[in-house]
């Protein structure tokens, strides 16, 4: 009996447990399942984000209205002088496609509230700028003609709409901020009938394009005088977009954490490679600037070098990511000679080696990585990459011995003999002089 009774005790705490583990779901899709519809995805590793918005006339961050406490009336000029006359998506795709990039990830609207896409909700458009035309759409067509998915980001914050209640994220916030201040400035702003908005807009967005890939809003801060998922209305929202596009990939802002399923990868945002190998095994993709603003910034002079936009992108596949690389086209609608550059000098690299980046992840774990190095692994060749950060003569793979068939460097598939095993270890001979490439990448075809 007595025993009866502590099993008794012991299934209950085991079924408590369980129930505790599971997190809330929203939908019925299997985790087999989700792995498919990320599959193209989770291949391509590397995609761009483009920041445009009216915030490109000031030049001096997509978050001027914020910083600078500007009212709509100081806005204004922006929106009536917006005029991209060398708009030319075209070649926006182009350089994408020839950066390596498989997919791209544009503005649809930021947090200023201005709509690069016709809505039938708002004047606030493009359409209604000297631009006059809905240039969402001549990005996805010019996009999907290179062969590039599309992805349109959606800011949930709008420093525009009137009815969006003022928060403590909002340009004309209150200053001294007082609870009365607050109710004062938002008697008439109804947060019902911005969520309205919001689900038309993005009614709109995923009916009127054609299949869109990839959805990313942004974003949540709940607490006080903040916004989270029931000011968005989030779960109805997923649900709705999931049923227009039921293929779409969805960002993690919408503050769903406590559903297994409210988001689709995780956004680690400007953060080190070196905080990326928490990361391992989910599905997740760090977006990263050029230069720190997301918008086009022209005075801006913290300019990363091609050594280290080529470390981000090789330090995210080996941890298993993807990288978001932004640009912020200028307010004539094209990317500045900074950008292009960076973009060709990637782009260069990426013709000899994206063979260690596309379908490529984290390496196994009888893989150790040699000094100075990031290791990409391409499952399905069952090939390593050894991406050389430094340049030496020789190259020592620790605990290698008996696992590697060959080796060669991938840029041009020209062999790297093994000089010698030294117990556990193999040694690899390297040209003396360092071929003209920025990381040299060494190939190992594994036992
Ligand atoms: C932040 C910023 C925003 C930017 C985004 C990209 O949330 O608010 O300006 O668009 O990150 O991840």
């Amino acid at each position: 009996m007595k025993r009866k009774t502590a099993l008794f005790f012991v299934c209950l705490l085991a079924l408590g447990n369980f129930v505790l583990a599971q997190k809330k779901k929203i939908g019925t899709e299997t985790p087999e399942q989700k792995k498919k519809r990320m599959e193209w995805w989770t291949d391509s590793r590397f995609g761009m984000f483009i920041h445009w918005g009216l915030y490109a006339m000031p030049a001096r961050h997509e978050w001027v209205k914020h910083n600078e406490s500007l009212t709509d009336a100081q806005y204004q000029p922006y929106f009536d002088l917006f005029n991209p006359d060398n708009f030319d998506p075209k070649l926006w795709a182009k350089q994408a496609k020839a950066a390596g990039m498989k997919y791209a990830v544009l503005t649809s609207k930021h947090h200023e509230g201005f709509c690069l896409f016709d809505s039938k909700y708002t004047d606030y458009k493009a359409v209604n700028t000297p631009a006059k035309r809905d240039l969402i759409k001549e990005f996805v067509n010019a996009f999907r003609a290179e062969g590039i998915r599309v992805g349109f980001y959606y800011s949930l914050i709008d420093w525009h709409h009137p009815q969006f209640p003022i928060d403590r994220l909002h340009p004309s916030r209150p200053k001294p901020e007082s609870d009365s201040a607050y109710d004062r400035m938002n008697q008439h702003r109804d947060m019902a009938a911005y969520r309205q908005y919001m689900r038309n807009q993005i009614t709109e967005l995923l009916t009127n394009y054609g299949k869109i890939d990839i959805l990313w809003l942004d974003f949540s801060y709940p607490g006080k005088r903040g916004k989270g998922r029931d000011d968005w209305g989030s779960v109805e929202l997923l649900k709705m977009i999931r049923k227009l596009q039921p293929g779409i990939i969805v960002d993690n802002r919408l503050n769903l954490e406590e559903y297994e399923d409210g988001q689709d990868f995780e956004t680690p945002e400007q953060v080190k490679v070196e905080e990326l190998a928490k990361y391992h095994g989910k599905y997740w993709e760090t977006c990263q600037t050029f230069s720190g603003s997301w918008g086009y910034h022209r005075d801006e002079n913290s300019w990363k070098s091609t050594q280290e936009l080529l470390r981000l992108l090789i330090g995210s596949v080996s941890n298993g990511g993807n990288l978001l690389l932004n640009v912020g086209p200028t307010a004539r609608g094209e990317f500045d000679q900074r950008a292009q550059n960076a973009l060709a000098n990637i782009g260069k690299w990426m013709h000899g080696n994206s063979r260690a980046i596309y379908n490529c992840t984290y390496a196994p774990a009888a893989f150790k990585t040699p000094e100075n190095t990031m290791l990409t692994y391409h499952p399905a060749s069952n090939r390593l990459y050894v991406h050389l950060l430094e340049y030496r003569k020789s190259l020592v793979l620790p605990g290698y011995k008996g696992k590697v068939k060959y080796a060669q460097f991938l840029h041009d598939n020209s062999e790297l003999r093994i000089a010698k095993q030294e117990g556990e270890d193999v040694v690899l001979n390297l040209p003396a002089q360092k071929p003209d490439v920025e990381i040299p990448v060494v190939e190992l075809v594994l036992q």
